[in-house]
């Protein structure tokens, strides 16, 4: 039987979400009065935060369990996340776990906890409809950089994702509510907060506001210097979240929207329920709103039946967009989704060419991009510690990282020259206050 926990680490994986989650677990364990273990392997308790976008994402969980109990050790083990709803009771099947919770159920947390430390066994992946989020505790330090959930879950079924199965169906979290958490993140710290949904903005409430007027909304809120959304589907970028872009100041130049193939009968396959033309036609008009807006994306290669021809689709959309800088992934079937029953899967070997014709093209705009900010001048947002003495790194507002030596500290926006790019950083020098 497993003793009650004292100590706690949760290690989250995969998406911003799940960081997120990770930040509130640990809230609630440290509620508890549990305090913070310096690793995972000196914790009594491990929470494994999970993602199941990717089958490799899967198989990480159950090779992390194995090297958690390397050399007889016994922790308290937690699977979390999107492999606990999807598998449930599998992973307990297959790795004897104390405890499973899914998504929408960690305020449950400590009473799993208690069960299982009491022989019991503790599994809970139920979708209630009252939120969790009501009964988390309170946010009380966090980093400048901070991420808020204000929308969860997905109708969209694109035929490859588990998302709808592993999150649920899109729920908005209410206005009020999400500006409070606002707030009492920047009071916590915060300067920059990052809105966080699968679709973010899709967010609605009754009063048929949008994340447009969410955002407009809390640019008001003194301290927040910044604030970012993330991730975008293209059927819910309105017009206004497009002026959104123009119009407030503390919107962030930055804008992820994936597009996963430039082919437009991939796209039907995909029940991505937009065009290539639309989508291109969507970032008109955020550049006309925003002209130096940074432009981020996902991509999928090998879908099943992609063709070379289709595949060449895809890389001429990146030639066109120039994106700042994407993230890209060979297709990998998820037990259940339609797409795992099509025909047509694409051979490894070519799966793993596309992937790298298309990264080396995201690379080349990235680092482009990157070259192009050599000159301008801008706020940075120090984070966090360099690795040199004095080095400080920060978050320019096109979401590039700045390396600088400042005496500034953590949470300060400081103006930057930016003197030199690389690949994937940038760095400068802080430009002196004239004397008042
Ligand atoms: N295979 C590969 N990539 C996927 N993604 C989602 N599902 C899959 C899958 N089955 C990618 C998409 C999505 C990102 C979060 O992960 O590009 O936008
Ligand atoms: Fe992974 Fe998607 Fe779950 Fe995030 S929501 S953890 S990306 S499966």
């Amino acid at each position: 039987m497993a003793k009650t926990p004292k100590t706690y680490h949760v290690k989250s994986f995969g998406c911003q979400m799940n960081v997120y989650d990770g930040e509130r677990m640990s809230e609630l364990m440290a509620e508890q009065g549990l305090s913070a273990a310096a690793s995972a392997e000196e914790a009594d308790l491990v929470v494994l935060n999970t993602c199941h976008i990717r089958e490799k994402a899967t198989e990480k969980v159950y090779s992390d369990i194995g090297r958690l109990r390397k050399g007889g050790r016994k922790p308290m083990i937690a699977v979390a996340g999107c492999v606990a709803q999807a598998e449930g009771e599998e992973i307990v099947r297959r790795a004897q776990v104390d405890v499973v919770v899914g998504p929408q159920a960690y305020h449950n947390l400590p009473k799993l906890v208690a069960d299982a430390a009491g022989g019991k066994a503790a599994l809970d992946t139920d979708m209630p409809l009252a939120s969790k989020f009501g009964a988390l505790p309170a946010r009380r330090r966090v980093a400048p950089g901070a991420f808020l959930t204000v929308q969860e879950g997905c109708d969209k079924f694109c035929t490859y994702c588990v998302v709808p199965y592993t999150r649920g169906a899109e729920v908005s979290r209410p206005f009020a509510a999400i500006v409070d958490e606002a707030r009492a993140l920047v009071d916590a710290g915060a300067r920059e907060i990052t809105l966080l949904g699968q679709n973010v903005n899709a967010w609605a409430d009754e009063d048929g506001r949008g994340l447009d007027a969410l955002i407009r909304d809390l640019d008001r809120i003194e301290g927040l210097a910044r604030i970012r959304y993330t991730t975008s589907h293209p059927n819910d970028m309105t017009q206004r979240l497009i002026d959104a872009h123009r119009d407030v100041e503390k919107l962030m130049p930055y804008l992820h929207l994936p597009v996963q193939s430039g082919n437009d009968r991939v796209l039907k396959a995909m029940n991505r329920s937009h065009s290539r033309d639309s989508y291109l036609r969507i970032l008109d008009r955020v550049r006309e709103a925003r002209p130096d807006i940074a432009l981020s994306g996902d991509f999928i290669v090998g879908f099943p039946g992609e063709t070379d021809a289709e595949f060449e689709d895809t890389l001429r959309l990146v030639d066109e967009v120039r994106y700042s800088q994407a993230f890209s992934f060979k297709y990998s079937p998820r037990p259940g989704t339609p797409a795992a029953e099509m025909d047509g899967a694409v051979p490894r070997g070519v799966m793993d060419e596309r992937l790298q014709r298309l990264q080396a093209a995201l690379n080349r705009d990235q680092a482009a991009f990157n070259e192009a900010t050599v000159g301008k001048t801008c706020d940075v947002l120090i984070e966090r510690r360099g690795k040199h003495p004095g080095q400080m790194l920060g978050k320019s507002p096109w979401l590039q990282s700045v390396h600088l030596a400042t005496d500034a500290q953590i949470g300060d926006m400081v103006t930057v020259d930016i003197e030199r790019a690389g690949p994937n950083s940038l760095a400068g020098v802080e430009r002196v206050k004239a004397a008042a």
